[in-house]
């Protein structure tokens, strides 16, 4: 292959590519918060692509090994490895074990994160510190565990889970969480700019409303309330699964994704419900 002046060139796609074969082929992949939601959803697409699943969870242990059990039912490899995201000492851990296992490491998803309500009124400090440290640190410490490995080998695939708020959705009550995932916007870009030349992508993904536990809170009556409110803001009418966001994450994380870095890919139905011209 050629590669001019030591810039990364493309992986090797000169396999057959009229034959069916997964997406993911022998890919190492971790994804984080994996035991529920959009990584337990990415998590299984990932498998169903041929790739190695590395399913974190920092509480729900009996959740993770459910989807390992099923993953591996399935026909392909999972193991559930504990780490708070939130610690830098456990996600070192974690990406260690991972290396110890398998090798290497060539997808890493970074969707681990937590929602606290809150306004320029409302919004407690100790919330605020919470999704700095699971949101925006966390997602830091798996990258920089992660990065000098990938580096190494000159191969890696970095997605980061942000949030249409990080865009400017008018949600009420999300300000100190849409802050913080506009960080991991602009973390996204910087990171992309360091590791490129590495040879790794990293790109984001910005979900609209998904229907999960962590926006399934309140009375039924409440929660179809929300889903017909948010399902109206959206040009498609409708809200949407943890299985629309692992699909784009399984894009990004292929080599079919190569020549994308630095990218917010947005899959929320085309909402309509933006705050302002400038974004
Ligand atoms: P969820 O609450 O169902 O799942 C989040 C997962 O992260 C859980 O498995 C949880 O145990 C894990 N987690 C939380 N703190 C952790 C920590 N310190 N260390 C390791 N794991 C931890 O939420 P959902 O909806 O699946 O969210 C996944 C990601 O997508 C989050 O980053 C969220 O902010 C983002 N998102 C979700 C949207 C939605 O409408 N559901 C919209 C936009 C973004």
């Amino acid at each position: 292959m050629v590669n001019p002046g030591g810039v990364p060139s493309r992986p090797d796609m000169s396999y057959d590519r009229s034959v069916m074969r997964g997406r993911l082929d022998g890919k190492v992949t971790l994804v984080t918060g994996a035991s529920r939601g959009i990584g337990r959803a990415t998590a299984l697409a990932f498998a169903r692509q041929g790739a190695a699943v590395v399913v974190n969870y920092s509480k729900a242990h009996e959740q993770a090994q459910r989807l390992v059990d099923d993953i591996q039912k399935a026909g392909a490899q999972a193991v559930a490895i504990r780490a708070d995201v939130a610690s830098r000492t456990e996600v070192r851990a974690m990406v260690e074990g991972t290396l110890a296992r398998w090798g290497r490491i060539d997808v890493l998803v970074n969707n681990a994160g937590i929602l606290h309500r809150g306004n320029i009124l409302t919004l407690a400090e100790e919330n605020l510190d919470e999704m700095i440290a699971v949101n925006l640190k966390g997602m830091i410490h798996c990258a920089q565990a992660v990065a000098p490995h990938m580096m190494k080998r000159r191969y890696g695939k970095i997605v980061n889970i942000a949030s249409i708020a990080a865009l400017g959705t008018t949600m009420a009550d999300t300000t100190p969480y849409a802050a913080v995932k506009a960080s991991i916007v602009a973390l996204t870009k910087r990171f992309a700019l360091e590791l490129g030349p590495h040879g790794i992508n990293v790109n984001a993904i910005c979900p609209g409303f998904i229907r999960t536990d962590m926006t399934s809170v309140g009375t039924p009556q409440e929660l179809d309330a929300r889903v017909l409110s948010m399902a109206g803001r959206a040009m498609l009418g409708r809200v949407g699964a943890p299985e629309d966001v692992a699909a784009a994450a399984l894009f990004l994380a292929s080599d079919e994704a190569s020549f994308i870095t630095a990218q917010v890919l947005t899959v929320d139905g085309g909402r309509m419900d933006f705050l302002s011209h400038s974004g």
